[in-house]
């Protein structure tokens, strides 16, 4: 979960917790996670549910390494990443977007689009060897023209290796 250590991401993470998840790794900035109304929420959240490994993790999500670092970092301590929600955004500080100052402008991509493809990218290829992912299949149509329709395996369909299943591979 990035920017889970408040609001939107915050919610999600209760809301995966709640429908049985047995892990979360908030993702979040240095002094986001270290606010104590978040901690509190954070030490509230793990007595709410005590089963849970509830994890945080200072990541800024723009920076390439880190986000590498802490992806494996979780699969190892989570077992598998099954689900990747990706929460960690900002707004261009509430003037009107005619005066948005371009530096400001770019560092809403760079965190918003930027940190989000580096995440899901990184978590996709841990991702191949999830049971979870491994037993998705998207409903698509065949490339050849004839208008039939064929399942593909989601871990195959994002550029994995194709498992035990034959399955018809294609790249997205
Ligand atoms: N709340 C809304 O009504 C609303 C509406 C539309 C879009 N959004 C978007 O949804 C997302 C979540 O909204 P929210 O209301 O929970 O916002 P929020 O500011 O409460 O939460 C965003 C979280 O992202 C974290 N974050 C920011 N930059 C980061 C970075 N570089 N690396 C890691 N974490 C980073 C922040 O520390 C914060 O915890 C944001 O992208 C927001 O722009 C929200």
């Amino acid at each position: 979960m990035t920017g889970g250590a408040r609001g939107l991401g915050f919610a999600a993470a209760r809301g995966l917790l709640e429908h049985g998840a047995s892990g979360v790794v908030i993702f979040d900035l240095s002094d986001v996670i270290a606010e104590n109304s978040n901690k509190l929420a954070l030490q509230a959240l793990r007595v709410e549910f005590p089963a849970a490994k509830i994890l945080t993790q200072v990541v800024d999500v723009c920076d390439e390494e880190a986000v590498k670092e802490f992806i494996r970092l979780s699969v190892n301590q989570l077992g598998s990443i099954d689900i990747l929600l990706t929460f960690a955004g900002i707004a261009t500080g509430g003037g009107a977007t005619i005066d948005v100052p371009m530096h400001q402008w770019k560092r809403v991509l760079d965190v918003n689009l930027t940190g989000t493809l580096l995440c899901a990218r990184t978590a996709a290829k841990y991702g191949f060897t999830s049971p979870c992912l491994q037993n998705t299949y998207i409903y698509d149509k065949t490339d050849d023209g004839s208008g039939k329709w064929r399942l593909h395996r989601f871990d195959v369909v994002l550029g994995g290796e194709p498992g035990a299943v034959p399955v018809p591979h294609r790249r997205i």
